[in-house]
């Protein structure tokens, strides 16, 4: 890959790095979340159960950048659960690249539709923007759902083209109920 950056699956020793840079970036919410579901998920593996998610992170000449994680376990449908970059090193299209990559997984997995949450507070200016720019759009949306006045955007796109509205309405009725 493009100057030394290189992607690979996430450790369970990886985990601290992991949890520094979710620490620095992720509102209260999906702090809890994500490490909540990285902590399953690794123990899960322990136990030699597959928890249907699959997380990488990306080294920049073996200095960790950042990490993304695809979920799929509902029929037809991928979701690029989590994606951050180390603040310092965001902007340089090591992003674009996590999600180009989850989204080739998601591909490969055959999943016909990938979805992933934006929001629409300021803090999610960047990712909504990268979203778009990777062909997603931004159709759905809960208002109020981090907190008030902080709603959340599910973007989603096709993979197949079959008719993804009912995928759509799965996702928001089983995994995004209000909080
Ligand atoms: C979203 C995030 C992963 C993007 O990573 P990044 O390495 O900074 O992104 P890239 O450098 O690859 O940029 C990719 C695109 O993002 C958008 N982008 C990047 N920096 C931006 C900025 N300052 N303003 C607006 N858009 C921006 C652009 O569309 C850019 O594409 P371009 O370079 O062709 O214009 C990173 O900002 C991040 O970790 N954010 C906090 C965590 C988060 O919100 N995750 C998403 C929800 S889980």
């Amino acid at each position: 890959m493009e100057n030394g950056f290189t992607i690979s699956i996430m450790k369970k020793q990886d985990l601290p790095k992991v949890f520094s840079t979710i620490n620095g970036l992720f509102n209260k919410y999906d702090k809890l979340n994500a490490k909540t579901t990285l902590k399953y998920h690794f123990k899960s593996k322990e136990f030699g159960i597959n928890d249907g998610n699959k997380y990488w992170i990306g080294n920049s000449k073996d200095s960790f950048v950042g990490f993304v994680g695809l979920e799929h376990t509902i029929q037809d449908v991928g979701f690029i659960s989590w994606i951050a970059v180390k603040r310092r090193l965001q902007g340089k299209g090591y992003g674009k690249l996590l999600l180009k990559f989850a989204m080739g997984k998601a591909q490969e997995q055959g999943c016909k539709v990938l979805c992933i949450k934006g929001g629409s507070l300021a803090s999610f200016k960047k990712a909504n923007r990268l979203y778009e720019e990777l062909g997603f759009k931004g159709k759905f949306k809960i208002k109020d759902y981090w907190a008030d006045g902080d709603d959340l955007i599910l973007w989603y796109q096709k993979l197949h083209p079959d008719d993804s509205k009912n995928h759509i309405q799965y996702i928001l009725k089983h995994l995004f109920t209000k909080r």
